[in-house]
């Protein structure tokens, strides 16, 4: 799944769905291919991945469902363009928009309702993970959303691990690490009903063509959320390779 935070304009997102779209129709189907766009090219990511093996969605949705909340999108409207997914608690928007692990909860259940499939972001930061906090952190993010779901709405949910010292910095997890903590948030999964155990769990921290296939190979990780390579026609189809190859392989 790509994510392409706020970047992007009409021009440049036309050639790089259509390289996108043409390329993920040469995987094996048991690849699935996605971007996640800022919302006002949800209408363009409809209209020119429509048809494909492509699916689209937003980055973010409202904890509300409407009203006077100037600037929100609901998850109905994007769901209204075609979208079939949104991201929900990516560290960026809990470090730079305050976003308690309620409001992601929250969000979480709007998703649900409006028949998307929430990608709910877990991770810890640099600081975390050097006190022996990690199994904590990502543990109590997980677990408030968790509580707020049935186990039948749990199983209809993506978990996204993103270290917030690997995004964006080149840096990625090694393949053990992920691999960890993953197996961690599996066994957290499982816990909550056997039919949540299989949700999808997705590994995001500078994804690229030449580290993907060693993370996607891990037991537990199931597929990437993929940051900057996603904006490159070439590289995010390479991660798709990449998927691709170890999905066969497994
Ligand atoms: P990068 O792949 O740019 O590190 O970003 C990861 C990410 O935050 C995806 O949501």
């Amino acid at each position: 799944m790509g994510n392409w935070k706020m970047h992007g304009c009409l021009a440049d997102n036309t050639g790089l769905l259509q390289a996108v779209a043409k390329g993920a129709g040469e995987l094996p189907a048991e690849v699935r291919v996605g971007v996640c766009v800022p919302s006002p090219y949800l209408a363009q990511a409809q209209s020119l991945l429509d048809g494909s093996r492509v699916v689209w969605g937003a980055q973010d949705v409202s904890a509300f469902t409407h009203g006077a909340y100037t600037g929100e999108v609901a998850a109905q409207m994007a769901a209204d363009f075609g979208a079939t997914f949104a991201i929900v608690g990516h560290s960026e928007r809990r470090a730079y928009h305050r976003e308690s692990a309620e409001l992601v909860a929250v969000k979480t259940q709007r998703a649900l309702e409006a028949g998307l499939t929430p990608i709910v972001c877990v991770g810890e930061t640099l600081e975390e993970r050097e006190a022996g906090s990690t199994q904590e952190v990502v543990g109590a993010q997980l677990d408030e959303v968790l509580a707020r779901l049935s186990a039948e709405e749990a199983a209809r949910i993506v978990v996204a691990y993103e270290p917030v010292w690997a995004i964006g910095t080149g840096r990625s997890a090694s393949s053990q690490q992920a691999q960890a903590v993953h197996a961690f948030l599996r066994s957290r999964l499982t816990a909550k009903g056997a039919g949540v155990a299989d949700v999808p769990l997705l590994y995001g921290g500078s994804v690229k063509p030449d580290n993907a296939e060693e993370l996607f190979r891990q037991q537990d990780i199931d597929g990437g959320l993929i940051g900057g390579a996603s904006l490159k026609d070439q590289d995010f189809l390479a991660i798709c390779k990449a998927a691709a190859a170890t999905a066969v392989a497994s």
